[in-house]
């Protein structure tokens, strides 16, 4: 037993016999085919000194994600480092089972070190408390055919920390129902047993595997075995990691009246008493926008005739219509009939014309004549009949097709100003392909809302602007 010895070394030793690179690749695939924002609120359990962590969000950033890192560690000087690593992150030393979550995230990651935990359904059931709908809980470990899980498992028993595998992550995740495994995949590379057989060596090699610390100490019984078993390794062996991506599932059975009243109650700062009269359908008035972004907009754009488009249950179009002359168009007759009867509540129905138009059909838009400014708030999902929270990240899979929305405006209107509202989970750069735009970040105190799309053919060059709006400020007034 060999005190002298730190983490880092053995580490350093370990690596030299792995054959055949990492699971990074197929990492990243799983990541990106099953992530459902562009922003992601990435938490990292074990995140060790953060140098893996920084390469798999540098491959992220490279292609449009933004990542905000929230890590933790129970190796204080491992922290250190991942401090310098991530020096806008949040990097926590302590036990992650102590640490008390106080919001909600996209992504919860275990990277070679959810067994060193002795409890891993209180782990999991903390991660999916915390999980935002759709968001991930990833875990990469050794799989039960590894050859370094079998030595390990012949060298200090059944009951240790390092006796999990990828395959009894899965079977804990499947007892869960609101999650599903969208990505399960095997890497298969080599590791090469001869360079454990030298007993120094052995010794940090065990510290790695053993999965306990090395001021632990790992016992002489244990030793001796390895050293007897390790003779019988080949220089060759097969090592495989489990790559195993858990998606919760978008689940809003507490969408109720009342909820939706206190979130208007915040929406609607200067309306509170109208509140428990707005009409709509519960999903029409979750999807509503905010008094303060519609006025801001309402000055943004020259006092005229605007075309809404997709103006559900009209929460957009009575804060617009104070301002301008609206005709605002939806597919959903029963939105329609509730925005007629907000624009009454908020007296407004001499300004607003709500009529039943498929943005889809060309034509329809054409019969609806000229406009000095449009705005278009389309539905964020991909199909309507899917849950109100499952958004893709790209931003044209929406209803209808943001795209082919902006190319039949444009057609119809060159040179009418047209705004999207653009939701905050998606790959917004991706709407530049269409035409020059200003991508405005929008914040209400201080929180992101949404993006807003500025197309106008003054707009020579795409370009990025954030912008503040403060509810509290409405209030004050
Ligand atoms: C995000 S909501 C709009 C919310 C609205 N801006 C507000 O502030 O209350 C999107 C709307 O798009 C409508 N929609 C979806 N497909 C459509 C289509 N093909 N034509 C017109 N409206 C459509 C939906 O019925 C839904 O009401």
């Amino acid at each position: 037993m060999n005190n002298k010895l730190n983490y880092e070394e053995c580490l350093k030793e370990f690596k030299k016999s792995l054959v055949g690179g990492s699971e990074f690749d197929m990492l990243i695939e799983g990541i990106i085919k099953n992530i459902s924002t562009n922003r992601i609120r990435w938490f990292d359990v074990g995140i060790g000194d953060g140098h893996y962590l920084k390469k798999i969000v540098t491959t992220l950033e490279e292609k449009g994600f933004m990542v905000g890192v929230i890590g933790i560690d129970s190796d204080e000087k491992a922290v250190e480092e991942a401090k310098v690593t991530f020096p806008n992150g949040k990097i926590i030393h302590g036990d992650f089972l102590n640490k008390d979550l106080e919001r909600k995230f996209d992504v919860f990651i275990f990277n070679q070190s959810i067994y060193y935990f002795h409890n891993k359904n209180s782990v999991i059931e903390k991660c999916l408390k915390n999980l935002a709908e759709g968001g991930l809980l990833i875990c990469v470990c050794w799989s039960e055919k590894d050859k370094i899980f079998q030595f390990h498992k012949s060298v200090f028993g059944k009951w240790t920390l390092g006796a999990f595998t990828s395959e009894n992550f899965k079977e804990l995740i499947s007892k869960n129902k609101d999650v599903d495994i969208v990505y399960d995949k095997l890497f298969k590379a080599r590791v090469d047993f001869r360079l454990w057989k030298n007993s120094a060596n052995l010794e940090k090699n065990l510290y790695v595997i053993s999965r306990i610390p090395v001021s632990e100490g790992i016992s002489e019984g244990n030793l001796e075995l390895a050293k007897e078993l390790v003779n019988k390794q080949k220089g060759n062996e097969i090592r495989v990691n489990g790559v195993v991506i858990a998606k919760k599932s978008y689940n809003i059975s507490n969408f109720t009246r009342e909820k939706i009243e206190a979130l208007l109650e915040e929406r609607f700062p200067n309306y509170t008493e109208e509140i428990s009269k707005i009409k709509g359908d519960l999903e029409a008035l979750f999807m509503g926008s905010w008094e303060k972004e519609t006025e801001y907009l309402s000055d943004y754009i020259d006092s005229g005739k605007v075309l809404e488009v997709c103006c559900a249950a009209g929460l957009k179009s009575v804060i617009l219509a104070k301002k301008h002359k609206v005709i605002a168009i939806d597919i959903n007759k029963d939105r329609l009939n509730a925005a007629k009867d907000n624009a009454l509540l908020f007296k407004v129905n001499k300004n607003v014309e709500f009529k039943k138009i498929d943005a889809e059909n060309f034509n329809e838009l054409k019969r609806l004549g000229g406009f000095d400014a449009i705005y278009v708030d389309v539905d964020w999902r991909e199909n309507l009949y899917h849950p109100i929270k499952k958004q893709n990240i790209d931003p044209f899979k929406t209803c209808p097709r943001t795209d082919e929305l902006y190319l039949n405006l444009r057609k119809l209107h060159p040179k009418t100003p047209i705004i999207f509202k653009i939701s905050p989970f998606v790959r917004v750069k991706d709407l530049t392909k269409l035409d020059p735009c200003v991508i405005e970040e929008l914040y209400i105190d201080e929180k992101f809302l949404s993006y807003n799309v500025y197309f106008d053919a003054k707009i020579k060059k795409s370009r990025w602007q954030a912008i503040h709006l403060f509810n509290k400020e409405i209030i004050q007034k």
